[in-house]
């Protein structure tokens, strides 16, 4: 379970991010009071445009970023005062961190299995089973620089799962993967959900959030604009699909921005 209660996130701009922003203001307040909750058992899918701030929200959970305002807490343990408990339940995918380009998937996994305090024996146990499901096998003693996109992003997910972690936070999981490739994952944190573990994703592809999501949460200028599961969203918009009602909702959210 993931308890976000009024997650507030300002970041200090330097004079550089200031002219890349195009603002006068030396704050950027990239999540603004964001309140929700993940169940054991679903997925739950944070939808929203570049920039929503869904990585910000994520890297908190994740105990990475600590929040400027509110608290979050991952199977009760606050991701502040026990951010040591927090990493040990999670696996956490970001695009940020990458794998150490010189060496290889085989090798990585088991640095973070051992990182995570695993044995030799249940490392290769859940590389035998994690390698064969992402299809890692062909590529496990390859470096990382020399393997495409995709490639590195299946050996990404693979070394974050090591643990067998009950809590699963993806940033983007399907970024640059091709259309079997997704599915593949897609497939996984399905299965994942139906142990019963609390899975949340962020995407900005409507219709993996119409496919994939329990319940999505809809994010616009870092605040919720929206929540519930894809029934309850388009009956509180009166739209058909998913993308009429991000447009219902973008033009109220966006408006008020200005
Ligand atoms: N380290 C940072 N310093 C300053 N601003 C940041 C930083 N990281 C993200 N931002 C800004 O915060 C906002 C939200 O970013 P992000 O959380 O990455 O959004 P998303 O993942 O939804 O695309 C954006 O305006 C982004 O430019
Ligand atoms: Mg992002």
């Amino acid at each position: 379970m993931i308890q976000i209660n009024e997650l507030t996130k300002v970041y200090k701009l330097t004079k550089k991010q200031m002219m890349e922003h195009k603002t006068k203001k030396n704050m950027m307040k990239a999540v603004d009071k964001l309140s929700l909750t993940a169940k054991p058992g679903e997925i739950y899918g944070l939808l929203g445009p570049n920039g929503a701030g869904k990585t910000t929200a994520l890297r908190c959970i994740a105990t990475l970023l600590k929040p400027t305002g509110g608290d979050i807490t991952v199977k009760g343990y606050d991701t502040v005062k026990d951010s040591e408990k927090v990493r040990k339940t999670i696996g956490f995918l970001t695009n940020e961190i990458k794998l150490d380009p010189q060496f290889s998937p085989k090798y990585m996994f088991g640095f973070f299995g051992r990182l995570h305090g695993l044995n030799e024996k249940a490392i290769e146990e859940r590389r035998e089973k994690l390698f064969n499901y992402f299809d890692i096998k062909d590529f496990e003693d390859k470096k990382i620089e020399e393997l495409s996109s995709g490639m590195k992003q299946k050996a990404s997910i693979a070394v974050s799962l090591v643990h067998n972690p009950d809590v699963i936070i993806f940033d983007e999981p399907t970024n640059g993967l091709d259309i079997i490739t997704a599915r593949n994952v897609t497939d996984y944190l399905k299965l994942l959900r139906d142990e019963g573990r609390t899975v949340i994703i962020s995407t900005h592809i409507m219709t993996e959030a119409e496919k994939l999501c329990d319940r999505i949460g809809i994010i616009i200028n870092g605040v919720l604009a929206m929540e519930g599961t894809l029934k309850e969203i388009l009956e509180q918009t009166q739209t058909k699909d998913l993308e009429d009602a991000f447009f219902e909702l973008f033009k109220i959210h966006n408006k008020e921005e200005e």
